[in-house]
């Protein structure tokens, strides 16, 4: 495939390492390793298989590696045709065992990286990812870290520790970093067809690394791991910033009776210089919930703060007590009710539309909240059957989804959207349900006869 590279031509010392590697990668006989099967990982490796190219997957979990041989996604938005496909075509195998990732020629590692419980970002997954690889390590391998993470990881923490293997990164082996920007649920993008940056700190790397990328995707490179790295934290703060504003805006909107939604539809049209961000109930998922503070982490090191994150951080985790405090105002004034007297249900667990993953959910918050409040509180999502354990609201798991039917809607006093997801009957819930708190939009259109007891909040 095309690269978009422009700056970095191959060098013209190429050395033995990456002519070996660059000569498989003609011949299209690389083997790609990819570490952590999940969100990230899965695509990543039916990316490869479908370009022909041989594929081990390797996940820490052997269930999740049993549960992908036996042709299971393990997520609603990833049909198991695919898996079956790829194991059908014998270019995928997953394994728990890392031994075999002996075997490929490029690693690619998509493992999490969460904060820990003082904010702080929580690198243990790579860490223990980069132990495991350096007792497999072999010369002439390129290791490429996926996960999002601050400017310096791949050269601060995770080089030393695979130098511990005893071969020499840029010498040895090769190291870069290419940010994820797989976007769960998407229809309209998947990874084949999002430009892929990458970055390394040796021209082997770099050469390397486009070689192995563009079997499957456009790549963009840039200089270095830590200009990748920062390309990734940009992108996500960017949309934390935006997201916060447009929020801030909505609260102030509300007062004067004037709908945001109908005013970014509106300002959307200008065919410049503006770009749509919508307001929610608060910001969730394994990215930009978390991301900005990675950054926060790494100025703080050079003493410098980042006043827009925290910013954005106060008003967009701020969201949900507002939601709570306009569904408290519309109960009493309309219903006459209290909400500790009152059913609620909250419809939507997932952090955004048509996908299963309620990392970081705001639905969570708003769930807790609501209890704190002493309501009645019961959820419902089309794709989430029970809440798992979570790092921040381990009392929640095991809540299960109610049954989606007229007769269970009308025990409700009212119902928070929380996430628009396309299979959910919007109409269904306004037609059994007094009070409805719309927090995505998702009764747009057609909504005219519920009119009086929807509250676009
Ligand atoms: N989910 C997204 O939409 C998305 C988008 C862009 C970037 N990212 C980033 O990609 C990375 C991975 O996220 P994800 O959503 O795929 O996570 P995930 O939780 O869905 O998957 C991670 C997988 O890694 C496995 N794992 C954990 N430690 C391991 C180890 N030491 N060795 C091997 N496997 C291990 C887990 O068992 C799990 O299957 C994160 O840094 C995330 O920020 C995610």
């Amino acid at each position: 495939m095309a690269s978009g590279a422009t700056d970095m031509e191959p060098s013209k010392s190429v050395t033995k390492m990456a002519e070996a590697f660059l000569e498989k990668a003609e011949a299209g006989q690389l083997v790609i390793g990819v570490v952590g099967l999940g969100y990230v990982g899965l695509p990543l490796a039916e990316a490869y298989a479908r370009q022909n190219t041989r594929v081990i997957g390797y996940d820490i979990s052997e269930k999740r590696a049993e549960q992908l041989n036996n042709g299971h996604s393990g997520m609603l938005h990833i049909d198991d045709s695919r898996v079956q496909s790829m194991l059908d075509a014998k270019l995928f195998k997953a394994t728990a065992k890392a031994e075999d990732l002996k075997d490929a020629d490029a690693i690619l590692i998509a493992v999490p990286t969460p904060l820990d419980i003082h904010h702080q970002p929580d690198l243990s997954y790579v860490v223990d990812t980069c132990k495991i690889l350096s007792q497999n390590l072999r010369r002439g391998q390129l290791i490429v870290l996926e996960s999002t993470t601050y400017p310096g990881t791949t050269d601060e923490v995770m080089k030393p520790e695979l130098e511990k293997s005893g071969l020499k990164a840029g010498i040895d082996f090769a190291l870069a970093y290419s940010p994820e920007r797989e976007d769960p649920g998407n229809p309209d993008f998947e990874t084949a067809t999002i430009p892929k940056v990458v970055g390394a700190d040796s021209a082997d790397g770099r050469l390397m690394a486009q070689a192995a990328y563009n079997i499957i995707v456009e790549t963009v490179m840039v200089s270095n791991t830590r200009t990748a790295e920062a390309t990734k934290l940009v992108e996500n703060i960017y949309r934390w910033i935006n997201i916060a504003a447009v929020n801030e805006m909505k609260m102030i909107f509300e007062k004067i009776d004037i709908d945001i939604w109908e005013v970014i539809d509106a300002a959307k049209t200008k065919p410049f210089g503006f770009h749509a961000f919508y307001p929610g109930p608060g910001v969730g998922g394994h990215c930009i919930r978390i991301d900005p503070y990675y950054l926060s982490y790494k100025a703080r090191e050079y003493g410098l703060s980042t006043q827009f994150i925290e910013l954005a951080g106060e008003i967009n985790t701020n969201m949900p007590r507002h939601i709570i405090g306009r569904l408290l105002q519309e109960l009493s004034r309309r219903e006459k009710k209290a909400l500790a007297a009152s059913k609620i249900l909250l419809c939507g667990l997932a952090y955004k539309k048509d996908i299963d993953d309620m990392r970081e959910s705001p639905s969570l918050e708003l769930i807790q909240l609501l209890k704190e409040q002493g309501a009645d509180v019961s959820f419902y999502d089309p794709m989430i059957a029970e809440v798992p354990e979570t790092r921040e609201h381990i009392e929640l798991a095991g809540m299960k989804s109610i049954t989606w039917n007229e007769a269970n809607l009308r025990e409700f006093d009212a119902a928070v959207i929380a996430t628009a997801h396309s299979r959910v009957n919007y109409k269904e819930l306004c037609e059994n349900v007094p009070l409805i708190l719309d927090t995505r939009n998702a009764t747009k259109d057609n909504f005219e006869e519920f009119k009086s007891k929807i509250v676009k909040a």
